[in-house]
């Protein structure tokens, strides 16, 4: 898979850019603050439908404009696809699909894979439950449309329960507390099983990088919390067992909006125990385990990201990830061009200056 053409108009600094990227190793580079992250930005908003920097829409039009536009042209294999998205100021956001409307952000998920590496991924390591689910999230639905659908179902319950759990006279509305479990845990179900199954697929790829990285002195393993359980039964009871405690805390607290699943190496979690160079390492795995399982589970590569990673990994690691970049197409960016003047693999070069992009 990859992207063949990228358009871009009032988004972030970009006033109007249009560029070819080749199918090999695409390099963006130029001083700080010129738009190099907002080009990646821009790609990865095409994959997924959001940001990775935010979940807002207003910042990414361009100051004193209305509208943003993203035209994003691809192949798979030798099938074309063009991926559009509009957003106005206080209008929903308009997503295209080869010239055809698309109602639900699912079918634009998967159409596009991409695999991003940035500076903020340590988070997934570093901060608390919700980026890691947000992580394995965004994974699996871009590689099964019936998980983002069903997460989108379960996150419109969780909504609706919470809103019953805050009324006052919440006792009279028992019967509908129960229909919303009874639904909650027909999704719940299902989250649950494809994020255990999907994890444990992971892992092996998981593993794989941290035992090389490691010249075999580590390895690694994820392993998933479900705050409900994971049978039906366990669910239901789970549900039923802690009615009267949801009811008293006036907010749902058990299921996958709850849930967690920790990285180990070496059978320590390494949040908890990981030292600074374990943490990059499990993090680095973690990410062309991403690549692996996005491959294994679709039948293509996914398109690579590399925002600012490369100057933060030390010789082996730099090395070893310029390796599996390789035969992928890979957009870099970097401040210096020179780091990848001698660069192995076919690569262009996309000089960026003040929201200007200039193939070099
Ligand atoms: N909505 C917007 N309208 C206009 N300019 C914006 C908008 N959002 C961000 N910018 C500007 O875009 C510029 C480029 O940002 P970007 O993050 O792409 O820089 P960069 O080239 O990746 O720099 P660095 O090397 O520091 O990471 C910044 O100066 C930022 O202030
Ligand atoms: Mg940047």
């Amino acid at each position: 898979m990859y992207i063949t053409s990228i358009k871009l108009k009032n988004y972030r600094n970009y006033e109007e850019i249009k560029i070819s990227p080749l199918k090999d190793i695409n390099l963006i580079y130029g001083k700080n603050a010129q738009g190099k992250t907002n080009l990646i930005e821009s790609i990865y908003l095409a994959s997924t439908g959001r940001s990775h920097r935010t979940s807002k829409e207003i910042p990414l039009v361009k100051e004193n404009e209305e509208v943003y536009y993203i035209k994003i042209k691809g192949k798979k294999e030798d099938i074309p696809f063009t991926i559009e998205i509009k957003y106005k100021k206080g209008e929903k956001k308009q997503i295209k699909l080869n010239n055809l409307p698309v109602t639900r952000l699912g079918e634009l998920i998967g159409v596009l894979n991409t695999v991003i590496f940035s500076p903020e991924d340590l988070q997934i390591i570093k901060q608390g439950p919700s980026e890691r689910r947000r992580f394995i999230d965004i994974l699996i639905s871009q590689t099964n449309n019936q998980y983002f659908y069903q997460l989108q179902i379960y996150q419109r319950i969780i909504k609706q329960k919470n809103a019953l759990l805050k009324k006052k006279d919440i006792n009279k509305y028992i019967e509908l507390l129960d229909v919303y479990n009874e639904k909650i845990s027909e999704t719940a179900f299902f989250i649950i099983n494809e994020r255990m199954k999907f994890l444990k697929k992971t892992a092996v790829f998981f593993n794989k990088y941290i035992k090389k990285l490691s010249n075999n002195k580590e390895f690694g393993e994820i392993t998933y919390f479900s705050s409900l359980g994971n049978t039906m039964d366990e669910i239901k009871k789970t549900l039923e067992k802690n009615k009267k405690k949801e009811i008293r805390s006036n907010i749902s607290l058990y299921g996958p909006h709850r849930d967690d699943f920790t990285i180990l190496i070496n059978n320590k979690d390494v949040k908890q125990y990981g030292s600074q160079g374990q943490q990059r390492t499990a993090v680095l795995s973690l990410k062309l385990a991403e690549i692996d399982i996005i491959k294994k589970e679709t039948g293509y590569y996914p398109v690579l990201l590399l925002d600012d990673v490369m100057s933060e990994l030390d010789i082996s690691r730099r090395k070893f990830l310029t390796e599996s970049i390789k035969t992928k197409q890979t957009f870099i960016t970097s401040t210096e061009k020179k780091n990848y003047a001698n660069f192995k693999e076919k690569t262009t070069f996309f000089y960026v200056h003040n929201g200007q992009i200039d193939k070099r």
